[in-house]
């Protein structure tokens, strides 16, 4: 029987949080035993907010013990990251010849960067075409990831479907597979969980880390229920047994504050503990990526030919 594939994919930029975690990666373990999956590390992507290469260099090595701390299993789930399959780029190139810059004008994050800064870079403009040839390189049925990613995938979709009226069908629509319970996680100021807001909590975070965090969360007074702060205890605990315990303590934020901090510490510290077993073999864990490099780029390279056949360039 053929499997169905997912693919999914995490920006170097930082260290990952509970919201990147819930949102997309727990989504990647949960689906690795009846999918066959790709979790990509795209670099490329993050330089468009990253350009200091050391910092670029450890992201990459930091994100690739995380996919594996969390329980992904090499053998189920080719891990690689982007820059070591160039048909990405290439791919988006061809993309870009059949997408339409008023298109892409439309797309939030484009909207959202103009906002805030009129020098847009072409790379964050193009975003959503690299994703897309990083999607539709691989066939995947479900793409896992938060609601900020939905549009995204409907990009990717959009040119899948000019792609294969242009020239003839070699691309399967994919679908986003976003979890509506977690589907925007909050920050610690309720708005949504971000790098950017500096609202996070980490999902390797130390205890004190953990604790400065969930003391740091905007607690709302009104009706003794800290919104906030449920919000994200709603995470790590069955949601009707915390609203008991919420009407119980009404009022007590500090107490709640304490025992959100415990419940993620129990959560996180044996992940923690398997993050620092990997990292004690980090050549062990490259040659899984590099070897996820190599398994990726065989896939990706088939399909490249059959689009260099299908826009007439392979004249051999
Ligand atoms: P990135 O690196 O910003 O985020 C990784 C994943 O985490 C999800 N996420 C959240 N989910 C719920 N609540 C939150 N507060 C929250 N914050 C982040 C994101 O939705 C994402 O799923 N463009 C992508 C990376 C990418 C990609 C791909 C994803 C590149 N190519 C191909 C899927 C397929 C991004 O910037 O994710």
């Amino acid at each position: 029987m053929i499997k169905k594939i997912f693919l999914s994919g995490i920006q170097p930029s930082g260290r990952p949080h509970i919201g990147n975690y819930f949102g997309a990666m727990k989504q990647f373990v949960d689906l690795q035993n009846e999918y066959d999956g790709y979790a990509l590390i795209v670099d490329y992507h993050a330089l468009h907010s990253l350009r200091n290469p050391t910092e670029m260099n450890e992201n990459i090595k930091n994100v690739l013990l995380d996919y594996l701390a969390i329980g992904l299993d090499p053998n189920k789930v080719t891990i690689f990251k982007q820059s070591d399959v160039s048909e990405h780029t290439e791919l988006c190139w061809i993309f870009d010849t059949i997408t339409t810059m008023p298109y892409l004008m439309r797309a939030h994050a484009f909207k959202d960067a103009e906002q805030k800064n009129k020098e847009i870079d072409v790379g964050t403009f193009n975003y959503p075409v690299l994703m897309a040839a990083d999607i539709l390189l691989y066939g995947p049925d479900v793409v896992p990831v938060g609601q900020d990613q939905k549009q995204h995938v409907e990009i990717a979709r959009d040119i899948a479907e000019k792609f294969n009226r242009t020239y003839g069908e070699i691309f399967k629509l994919p679908e986003a597979m976003i979890m509506k319970q977690v589907a925007v996680v909050p920050g610690t100021d309720g708005r949504k969980m971000s790098k950017s807001y500096d609202n996070t909590i980490p999902l390797f975070a130390e205890y004190a880390e953990i604790k400065k965090a969930v003391m740091s969360i905007v607690t709302d007074s009104s009706g003794g229920i800290p919104q906030n702060v449920f919000a994200i205890h709603r995470l790590f605990r069955d949601e009707n047994e915390l609203k008991k315990i919420y009407e119980e303590k009404s009022g007590k934020y500090k107490e709640l504050k304490e025992m959100l901090t415990e419940d993620i510490e129990k959560f996180i510290a044996p992940l923690r503990e398997k993050r620092k077993e990997f990292a004690k073999d980090i050549p062990k864990a490259l040659a899984i990526l590099k070897a996820g490099g190599e398994r990726a780029k065989e896939v990706a390279s088939k399909k490249m030919v059959e689009v260099r056949e299908k826009i007439g360039v392979n004249v051999y």
